[in-house]
């Protein structure tokens, strides 16, 4: 058993990262056996379900989508937010009924929920009967965790607060053979005072810049189309590991790779270089998209948060991406409801999102995370407050994210064809450069391909295309 531990989380140590090999667990003891995974949060999230799915079938386990079929339950699950929390609580509950006519099935937390010394004391109290909690840090572990919950019912814990090493060679089963996602960097050194992820995935960690392009290179020859580099925090990439090597060297190489599309996420304004700018539109496989999240326009907010930069440095930054990356869209996330964010904070929210006219914005109402300075600072915010600025603030950015799309009409842009449409089974959906949806009249074998696509018609959060022949 490790429990975890907010004040080891909090701490941030000198101690060097070791650059591990994944060990293979050599026994097919999954066989005919099946597993249900749910996946909650963000990419990152999501890659490491990828490697879940990996390590799973690597031991002989195949997936099902239907909960009641499965011998393993795995639920990846996100702190972010409280109403992550309670979906994932509120789904327990449902286990719990299948769990007590099935108890030979295993039933496991994974993700960012499993580090909170709070969740982790609810599951011991109240939900003893599941088997295992595993945290962020030593995921390459799960094949012997759950050979071990099979050979001995009794609940594991294994969580670490401290920062894991890196391992590298962790099996993977990629949702999809077109697009791929690419970890860069491990965990997040900021603390913006709201977030929970530095305690939730430890400090930064780079991983070599030879794995990635290996990783990369490997990607391409297999027929991957597009990847897109993964970290909290991709700017700061290199900062822990090397001295003169930085994302700008990193998205050099890999555009060297000539894989068809590069894309990365997420950056933070603070460490946004010139460089990046230069190396963005001086190559074509690097993708003109950039997500930026401002969290808010109002400098004493900001500086409660930690964020490091003003609205004015924010706006610099933004016209110079706006001014040198030919087709640029960019998108940011916002939170409204900050502790003691006054109407006047909120306005200047507001002036911003003006300013800007962003491409599309992520908002969200601020949810108190505990172990977080926000959470025990004065003044919180009224939920109704909170509700009322979302639905002001979402009513703007909805406004400049139609005209985004709207001045798209008439253009022939290129698109990934990822698959069939989810709105009409006769068209096919993909992606501009600058990561716009489109759903296209296009026969299917263009799925994989990039191809020349004219947009029709603008959609609130799609366009309507044709193929260009
Ligand atoms: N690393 C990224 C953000 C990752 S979390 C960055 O720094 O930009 C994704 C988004 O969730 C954040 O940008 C923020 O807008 C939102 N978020 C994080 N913590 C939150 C909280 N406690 N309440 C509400 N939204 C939050
Ligand atoms: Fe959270 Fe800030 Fe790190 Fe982003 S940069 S993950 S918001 S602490
Ligand atoms: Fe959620 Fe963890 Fe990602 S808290 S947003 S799943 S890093």
């Amino acid at each position: 058993m490790h429990l975890p531990n907010l004040l080891d989380a909090k701490r941030r140590t000198t101690k060097e990262v070791n650059y591990l090999d994944y060990e293979n667990n050599p026994s097919l003891f999954g066989l005919n056996k099946k597993y249900y995974l749910r996946t909650y949060g963000c990419q990152m999230n999501e890659h490491d379900s990828e490697n879940i799915k990996g390590i799973l079938e690597s031991v002989g386990f195949i997936s099902t989508d239907i909960m009641e079929e499965s011998d393993v339950i795995i639920l990846n699950t996100c702190a972010i937010r409280e109403n992550a929390h309670n979906k994932v609580f509120g789904l327990l509950g449902r286990i719990k009924h299948f769990r007590e006519s099935n108890s030979n099935v295993i039933v496991g937390l994974m993700g960012c929920m499993s580090q909170e010394e709070v969740v982790v004391e609810e599951i011991l109290k109240n939900y003893k009967w599941m088997d295992f909690v595993l945290g962020t840090h030593n995921i390459n572990v799960l094949a012997n965790v759950i050979k071990e919950c099979m050979d001995n019912k009794k609940l594991q814990v294994e969580v670490y607060s401290k920062e894991g090493d890196i391992i590298e060679g962790i099996p993977v089963k990629r949702d999809s053979n077109i697009t791929a996602w690419v970890n860069i960097m491990l965990g997040c050194d900021k603390f913006c005072t709201y977030c929970i992820v530095p305690y939730a995935r430890g400090k930064q960690r780079s991983r070599k810049k030879e794995d990635i392009i290996e990783e990369i290179k490997d990607l391409k020859e297999k027929g991957y189309k597009e990847i897109t580099l993964l970290g909290q925090n991709v700017n700061a990439y290199g900062k822990d590991l090397y001295n003169d090597y930085n994302l700008s060297n990193l998205l050099e190489d890999a555009a060297k790779t000539n894989i068809d599309r590069i894309r990365f996420v997420t950056s933070h304004p603070w460490d946004f270089t010139d460089d990046m700018i230069k190396i963005i539109s001086k190559y074509k496989n690097v993708m003109p998209y950039i997500h930026l999240p401002v969290q808010s326009g109002s400098n004493r907010i900001l500086k409660l948060m930690g964020r490091r930069y003003t609205k004015e440095e924010y706006l610099e930054l933004y016209k110079k991406i706006r001014d040198n990356i030919e087709g640029v869209s960019i998108t940011t996330d916002i939170i409204v409801g900050f502790p003691s964010e006054t109407e006047e904070d909120f306005k200047e929210t507001l002036d911003l999102v003006n300013k800007c006219k962003f491409d599309g914005a992520f908002t969200f109402i601020y949810s108190p995370r505990e172990g977080t300075p926000a959470a025990v600072m004065d003044n919180q915010v009224d939920e109704s407050v909170k509700s009322k600025r979302l639905k002001e603030l979402n009513k703007i950015v909805n406004k400049y994210s139609n005209e985004s799309n709207k001045k798209m009409e008439g253009t022939i842009q290129k698109c990934l064809i990822l698959g069939v449409s989810e709105k009409d089974s006769n068209k096919v959906m993909g992606y501009t450069e600058n990561m716009k949806l489109v759903n296209i009249k296009a026969p299917k074998d263009t799925i994989g391909k990039i191809i020349d696509v004219k947009i029709e018609d603008a959609k609130s959060f799609s366009l309507d295309g044709v193929i260009v022949k």
